[in-house]
């Protein structure tokens, strides 16, 4: 089964009323392919999710950036998945380097948060990826194989995860990791879902790159046979996210 290329693009804390009307207003208008070809995900930050999903073109979805690891309740300032769920809200990004560094999640707690999300029937964006450091000390495969071991250790059903290959130092910094670099962390962790998962799961998967994705490289990463997609941070909060998308053809 090939896998469908898929596009996400994670806003983070930004965005006014405004400024979030005008970014879908630019994304209802691009020319994009079909959806047979691409999946398109936006993710706003929470306060705006039921405004961009009502004003957003059907055939793109909207994902929460994060939810909390168990059903909700004297949780101040969290956010659960069944609140999600209520709102229509079909995708969570969980595990973002910035909640894993600022935040100090740590493996085994975005395991269990996919693990909760996707009991409560959310699709789930995971995402690994590897510091400068642990890339310079020769760790990278190690470390992406265990933040993903984390998360396989409690899920069982593959199907609504997107796997989003991150790394670090490539977040934010305008360094892109090349094509090479990102087809090889691909390769390995699709060659570790074969070992460790099913030769299915590791068939099927998709995994996506993020770091610095923008219009002009976003084709050439996209050629990589096991870069299934992206996850885009400051570049699909403009117009050139409909040209990040369009690297799907
Ligand atoms: O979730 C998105 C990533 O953190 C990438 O962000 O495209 O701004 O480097 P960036």
């Amino acid at each position: 089964m090939a896998r469908k290329f898929f596009v996400g693009g994670n806003w983070k804390c930004n965005g006014t009323t405004e400024e979030v009307k005008k970014i879908v207003s630019t994304l209802n208008e691009g020319q994009v392919p079909p959806p047979d070809v691409v999946e398109v995900v936006v993710s706003p930050p929470f306060v705006f999710l039921p405004l961009v999903k009502n004003l957003l073109r059907p055939d793109f979805h909207v994902a929460a950036q994060n939810c909390w690891v168990k059903k909700g309740g004297a949780f101040t300032g969290e956010v659960s998945a069944e609140m999600l769920v209520n709102l229509g809200i079909p995708w969570v990004i969980l595990g973002h380097s910035e909640r894993r560094l600022i935040l100090n999640e740590t493996n085994e707690f975005v395991g269990e948060k996919v693990a909760y999300a996707l009991s409560k029937g959310l699709k789930v964006i995971a995402c690994v990826g590897e510091t400068l450091e642990q890339r310079e000390s020769g760790t990278t495969v190690e470390v992406v194989a265990a933040q993903t071991k984390a998360i396989a250790e409690r899920v069982s059903n593959w199907a609504d995860v997107v796997l989003a290959y991150e790394p670090v130092w490539a977040i934010g910094t305008g360094k892109v990791a090349t094509p090479a670099q990102a087809q090889e962390v691909h390769f390995e962790l699709r060659k570790w879902f074969h070992a460790n998962i099913s030769p299915e799961v590791a068939a099927t998967i998709r995994i996506i790159y993020g770091g610095s994705v923008n219009g002009a490289n976003s084709k050439e990463l996209a050629a990589q046979p096991d870069v299934d997609g992206f996850l885009v941070g400051g570049a699909s909060l403009k117009p050139e996210f409909i040209d990040i998308i369009k690297s799907a053809e």
